[in-house]
């Protein structure tokens, strides 16, 4: 039901399909702190702020589903103190979460494998998990996520069922995002353009949308700039006519 095309059509969206995911990967926050003479941690805060704001104004413009690229495989290379710091805000936001203390609020889902946080912060998002599954907006947040990792997760889920080959869908159904849709719409802040192992099979038709704005700056007209570039792609997923 969640993820049926929605007949109200969310604003901007033009002559396309309406817009069931959006995907961002929220870039920038270390440029934003080093440019004010801050601490990386302080650009991390800010980009939380950032985070909240964008998902709120997301569920203002009713897209159904969210994923932000929070936390990559490739995240764990960065200094201790600075992994720990990103950790603390994650926290923070779940514990928030969870005691109901946020105006708006969506159906929280992590992607990304989860077994190496504290046992703590696991059980946290399992409770985080919990409570929110009520809410009819959705939010993945991809922590210790790696997109080609998503890939190899869901071929050995698949050969430890006993599959000696595997389809399209099959390879779809065990991914972390399992029975959701695709990204229509990648966002990247921050200048660079490229996806960084982020959705990495679950990208192969979405459209791309890249802003130099650093993350922590990033507004809900931003967001309405990216909604409104994607009203005016035509989708053609391979074939003559775009779909409607
Ligand atoms: C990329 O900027 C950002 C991250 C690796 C961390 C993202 C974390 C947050 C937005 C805050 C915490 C999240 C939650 C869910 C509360 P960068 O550090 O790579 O920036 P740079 O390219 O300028 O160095």
């Amino acid at each position: 039901m969640l993820f049926k095309r929605q007949k109200k059509s969310n604003v901007l969206n033009g002559e396309n399909p309406p817009l069931r995911h959006l995907g961002i990967i929220m870039d920038g926050n270390g440029r934003w702190a080093t440019k004010r003479g801050l601490m990386r941690e302080a650009g991390h805060r800010s980009g939380a702020e950032a985070f909240k704001r964008v998902v709120e104004h997301c569920i203002d413009r009713d897209i159904a589903l969210v994923t932000v690229y929070a936390f990559s495989t490739e995240n764990w290379k960065r200094p201790q103190s600075e992994v720990e710091g990103i950790i603390r805000l994650l926290v923070e936001y779940l514990e928030e979460g969870i005691a109901g203390g946020r105006e708006k609020n969506s159906r929280v889902r992590f992607i990304g494998d989860r077994s190496r946080f504290s046992p703590e912060v696991q059980a946290l998002m399992r409770e985080a998990e919990e409570k929110s599954a009520h809410y009819p907006h959705s939010l993945n947040v991809a922590l210790n996520y790696g997109g080609r990792a998503d890939v190899v997760q869901a071929v050995n889920k698949l050969i430890a069922e006993g599959k000696r080959e595997v389809s399209e869908e099959d390879i779809s159904n065990a991914l972390y995002t399992t029975g959701q849709p695709d990204p229509d719409l990648i966002i990247r802040t921050g200048g660079e353009m490229r996806l960084s192992n982020f959705l990495t099979w679950q990208s192969a038709y979405s459209e791309l949308w890249f802003t130099p704005k650093l993350w922590p700056d990033i507004t809900g007209e931003d967001i309405d700039e990216a909604l409104a570039f994607y009203a005016t792609r035509q989708r053609r997923f391979g074939d003559v006519a775009p779909k409607k």
